[in-house]
């Protein structure tokens, strides 16, 4: 069977394109975005989400913005493009990769300020194509760490989408387990439906089904009865944010599935790229979580099951304190039993710090 490539997001002349993530898997098609705003909107619909892609797509957000903005004269050219970064800025607030990729977007605007408005523009594009291939050498290397803890024929649940979706290609959790895989084990996927968005049914049973991975749906509210059964060896999970002291922030569940990891004694595995830790943050209390339309709890897209006039809660993501996670994998080496001085180790060796 051939697979089909799957390019989360790419630049196609003047634009950049990515596959629109509200309608997989019934519908595969690309959604092409020209400016800030437009890119803002991408992320804030969600055609692009997970963290890792959603940095790379902001990076683009201000290269397409530069790039629309590249005629004008400097001083109204630093005036307009302040606004296209804080319209990417205010997309959502969870996955730190966002700020990370806007600071390093700014940071290398800032360094080249007094050059003319269209040289700025060409460089800020050389910048965000650096970060959208650094994402992928960066899964890969995740990869090659993690896979060396998955055992030939674990069977490993999955919570979300932290694939190739969700990255500029190979995943965080996903790749680590199709690096297990390349390197000959035999691994089977649990993939959570991941309500309410449902990502696990929609993109990763998608993902694992087009590489013929084998995978098996569950309901979110079914990881109790595998685990208890005997039927999940591992757990992997992709993070938004990773707080100093190791608390993470991930899609919203996560928590439930680690408690429950805990008590069936099943390691709990977060891979995530340095990029992902956010030493500003000392715990996961000070995260913010996103909350999102009632509409989405309600029913999905036009059907709506809920009954009118309830009260809703949508709070898009969890904390899962570090005491409940196995390991941290990077691209750097994998952080077993994470405190705030290993983290604060690696990322210096990643001049984080
Ligand atoms: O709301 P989403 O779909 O953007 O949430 C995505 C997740 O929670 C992922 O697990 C996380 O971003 C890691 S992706 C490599």
């Amino acid at each position: 069977m051939q697979h089909l490539k799957i390019e989360t997001l790419r630049w196609v002349s003047d634009h950049l394109e990515m596959i629109d993530q509200r309608m997989l898997p019934a519908e595969f098609k690309y959604i092409p975005a020209y400016s800030a705003d437009e890119m803002a909107n991408c992320i804030r619909d969600m055609v692009v989400r997970g963290a890792p892609a959603i940095g790379v797509a902001a990076a683009y957000g201000v290269a397409l913005e530069a790039l629309k903005l590249k005629h004008l004269p400097s001083e109204q050219f630093h005036q307009e493009i302040a606004m296209g970064f804080e319209q990417l800025a205010k997309s959502r607030p969870t996955a730190v990769n966002l700020f990370w990729a806007l600071n390093r977007m700014k940071g290398r605007l800032v360094s080249i300020a007094e050059k003319s408005s269209e040289s700025i523009a060409y460089e800020l594009l050389v910048l965000a194509k650096e970060i959208h291939e650094d994402d992928i050498r960066i899964n890969r290397a995740m990869g090659a760490y993690g896979a060396k803890l998955l055992k030939d024929g674990d069977r490993v649940l999955t919570h979300c989408n932290a694939g190739a979706l969700a990255t500029a290609g190979h995943g965080t959790a996903l790749g680590v387990i199709r690096s297990a895989v390349e390197a000959g084990k035999r691994i089977s996927v649990i993939a959570d439906e991941t309500r309410p968005f449902l990502q696990g049914a929609r993109l990763t049973a998608w993902e694992m089904v087009q590489e013929q991975i084998p995978v098996t749906l569950i309901t979110d509210n079914m990881a109790g009865f595998m685990m208890a059964n005997g039927e999940v060896d591992a757990v992997i999970v992709g993070a938004d944010r990773v707080a100093a002291n190791g608390d993470v922030a991930n899609k919203v569940g996560t928590y439930m599935v680690a408690v429950l990891a805990q008590r069936h004694n099943i390691p709990f595995y977060v891979a995530c790229p340095l990029s992902t830790v956010d030493l500003g943050t000392r715990s996961g209390k000070e995260i913010v979580i996103e909350e999102r339309a009632a509409e989405e709890v309600m029913g999905f897209r036009d059907y709506q099951w809920a009954a009118q006039g309830v009260k809703i809660r949508n709070p898009a993501f969890d904390i899962t304190a570090v005491d409940l996670i196995t390991a941290l994998i990077t691209e750097n080496g994998v952080i077993v039993n994470p405190t705030l001085e290993k983290i604060a180790g690696l990322a210096r060796l990643n001049k984080l710090l």
